[in-house]
């Protein structure tokens, strides 16, 4: 049965970065929107944490809220959308709303990561949808293109490039003359790191974002913690440089690959062959590269970030939503769950690797560095050794060939007992 309605009522919560944008837009095309929908969409409550600061956006004073509650309750309000941000209050906030049989769309990584299974099947219990479009890749088409456009292939691969804030600092550093923390403060400074940059540097945030996107993929249960995770800190300007003259890139890669059965999920700095088209994704976009057994790679590519192109992906959640409540029908989505699909213990990982290794110049040590790694089934790719510095020290740089994580731990342990190795001062995995 058709309700009777004059408008579908929207309940907003935050007003930042992205909720400004989210405002402006549903004012600024509220028409257009209007003639699409059948139904005018109307901005009844926005929630806020302090309704006296300076907006972004025209807004309505007296629909500013910090009750959330009060939005919650309100009858008229058949979709909220979230773009407060966090775990808590968030998640509790979603919750409510989809017990409540309100449809939903969030823009929030950490809680679609870590609970996004249960609000899913939250919504379907009550008979409607969440749509988290924004939650990955900002403006980009990827969750929607998961659910649907792709959903004929059996996914081979994700490899994604998903923290605008990393590659940013990652394409500063690519001639190899630009230290990390320059580079940060850089990005700091012009807006593209927060204060604290913890959850991009170290990979957090794009772990939240892999874990979202395997779970589609792969219909597992992937979780945050079950991410094998390295951030970006540990990143000298030599290993540009070194990257540089054996033709690669330095990217933050977020991977989810099926293998044998078991389904990789890693997020780690990689070395990246200059000819791939990771590879020449610089600065603050974003990308994520699709291998299924149909339709072969397909590379998504835009802003990760940013008011406006955040906007176009909650919006359009909006706007799905809206074509649900006004149509009484929607296509109920939950993160489906396949048996026998277990995650790949991270030492079971087989990849390429670039180790730089600071060595005393002198005869022999050469050969004791290549007989720790065969002793692990390791062989060598390629090797250069770079002139004496001051110190009367040598670096050697190596690339292998395919080897196990495990063995390459065990090498990584002989190497640094040899006598004349200053340890292995720097090991990066190698793409593709
Ligand atoms: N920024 C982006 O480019 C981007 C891209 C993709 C996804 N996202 C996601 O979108 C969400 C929002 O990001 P944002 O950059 O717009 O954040 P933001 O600029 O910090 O804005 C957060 C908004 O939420 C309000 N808020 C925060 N905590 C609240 C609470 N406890 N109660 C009531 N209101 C609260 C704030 O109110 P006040 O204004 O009163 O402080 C503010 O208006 C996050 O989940 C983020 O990961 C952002």
């Amino acid at each position: 049965m058709r309700r009777d309605r004059r408008a579908i009522g929207i309940g907003l919560m935050g007003l930042g970065v992205v909720g400004s944008g989210v405002a402006r837009i549903l004012q600024e095309k509220a028409d257009v929107y209007a003639r699409q929908i059948g139904y005018p969409l109307e901005l009844r409550r926005v929630l806020v944490r302090d309704v006296a600061k300076p907006r972004a956006c025209e807004i309505d004073p007296s629909l500013l809220t910090t009750d959330a509650s009060a939005l919650l309750a309100d009858p008229e309000i058949e979709l909220v959308i979230e773009v407060i941000g966090g775990e808590q209050p968030a998640y509790g906030y979603l919750r409510e709303a989809l017990r409540a049989g309100k449809f939903v769309v969030t823009g929030n990584k950490e809680v679609m990561a870590k609970h996004g299974g249960e609000l899913l099947a939250l919504a379907r219990e009550h008979d409607v949808d969440l749509l988290y479009e924004a939650s990955v890749g900002g403006g980009i088409p990827i969750i929607a293109p998961l659910k649907r456009d792709l959903l004929a292939n059996d996914i081979v691969s994700v490899t994604a490039i998903i923290n605008g804030t990393t590659n940013y600092i990652l394409t500063a550093m690519r001639d190899g003359t630009v230290a990390f923390a320059d580079a940060l403060a850089e990005a700091q400074r012009l807006g593209y790191a927060e204060p604290d940059p913890t959850n991009d540097v170290e990979g957090i945030d794009a772990a939240y974002k892999l874990a979202i996107l395997a779970a589609l993929a792969f219909h597992i249960d992937a979780r945050p913690e079950d991410v094998y995770r390295e951030g970006i800190t540990r990143l000298d300007p030599r290993d540009f440089a070194y990257a540089r003259e054996l033709g690669y890139a330095i990217k933050l890669l977020a991977i989810s690959r099926k293998q044998d059965g078991c389904v990789q999920l890693r997020v780690h700095p990689a070395f990246v062959a200059e000819g791939e088209l990771l590879a020449n994704v610089d600065g603050v976009l974003n990308a994520v590269q699709i291998e299924g057994d149909l339709m072969s790679r397909v590379l998504f590519q835009g802003p990760g970030a940013g008011s406006l192109p955040t906007t176009s992906a909650v919006v359009a959640d909006a706007l799905d939503a809206a074509v649900s409540i006004s149509n009484q029908v929607y296509w109920p989505h939950s993160f489906r769950r396949e048996a026998g699909v277990a995650l790949m213990p991270a030492g079971e990982i087989t990849s390429r690797y670039y180790l730089r290794i600071g060595v005393a110049d002198r005869p022999g040590v050469l050969a004791t560095i290549a007989g720790a790694l065969a002793e692990a089934g390791i062989s060598i790719a390629s090797l250069i050794q770079k002139e004496a510095g001051e110190d009367g020290g040598a670096e050697i740089v190596i690339m292998t060939h395919e080897a196990r994580e495990s063995s390459m731990r065990m090498a990584l342990d002989a190497i640094a007992a040899l006598p004349g190795v200053g340890g292995v001062a720097q090991i990066v995995r190698v793409h593709g």
